[in-house]
């Protein structure tokens, strides 16, 4: 049997023609059913779907064999037991940091709020910048209105929720994209099953391209 987590939201529906140019069909229509776990077209291969940032620890783990996974959720879990195959291209943006606009940089430690504590501490870190990590699970912009940090860590795409709160990017930590990735050990004992889905969604994305 092969597993595919994919990532629930507004990637699925970016995704479900990837799987399908691999002829991969799942049994129903993912996005109006509550189930988690999909059977498909295939007898061997079978799909579920997770919160974006839980994809790579069932892949690291070997509970499922592919993955379908964001570059800022890599770069926070870190890389151990998987290989990035593919970038798929889906929901392209970048991972930056950001301040009140106009804002002196702050000397001295500065506090940052963040879902990315991990990228963020290891960025600071690069800069030899004294750090204080807020952990916030969303909405991180209101973080420097109200004195809860002087920077964020977040994703941006179009820039418009960073001018809407009256702040401005700041660096560029990454550019973002969504990833295909594969378990090491499942890539090596399963690599006969899993290199034709590879090899066509590859084939798929160059075509596309
Ligand atoms: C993301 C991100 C920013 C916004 C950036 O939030 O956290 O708030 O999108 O997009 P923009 O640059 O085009 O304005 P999202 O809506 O995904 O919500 P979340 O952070 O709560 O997941």
């Amino acid at each position: 049997m092969i597993t595919i987590a994919l990532t629930k939201g507004r990637i699925l529906s970016e995704t479900l023609p990837l799987l399908e140019a691999a002829g991969i069909v799942p049994e129903c229509d993912i996005a109006s059913s509550r189930k988690l776990i999909f059977q498909t077209n295939q007898q061997d291969v079978r799909l579920v779907v997770l919160r974006g940032s839980d994809v790579p620890t069932y892949v690291k783990r070997g509970s499922a064999d592919l993955g379908i996974s964001g570059k800022d959720v890599l770069m926070e879990v870190g890389g151990d037991n998987l290989y990035e195959l593919l970038d798929l291209s889906i929901a392209k943006c970048r991972l930056m940091t950001a301040a009140i606009k106009g804002a002196k940089p702050s000397t001295g430690r500065i506090r940052v709020a963040t879902k990315f504590t991990e990228v963020a501490r290891r960025h600071y870190a690069d800069q030899g910048r004294q750090v204080e990590i807020v952990k916030l699970y969303g909405a991180m912009e209101v973080a420097p209105l109200l004195d809860l940090a002087d920077e964020i860590v977040d994703i941006v795409d179009t820039g418009n929720t960073l001018k809407a709160n009256g702040l401005e990017p700041v660096d560029m930590i990454a550019e973002i994209s969504t990833r295909l990735v594969v378990n090491k050990a499942a890539f090596k004992t399963k690599h006969a099953q899993l290199m034709p889905i590879v090899e066509r969604i590859e084939a798929y994305l160059d075509a596309s391209a």
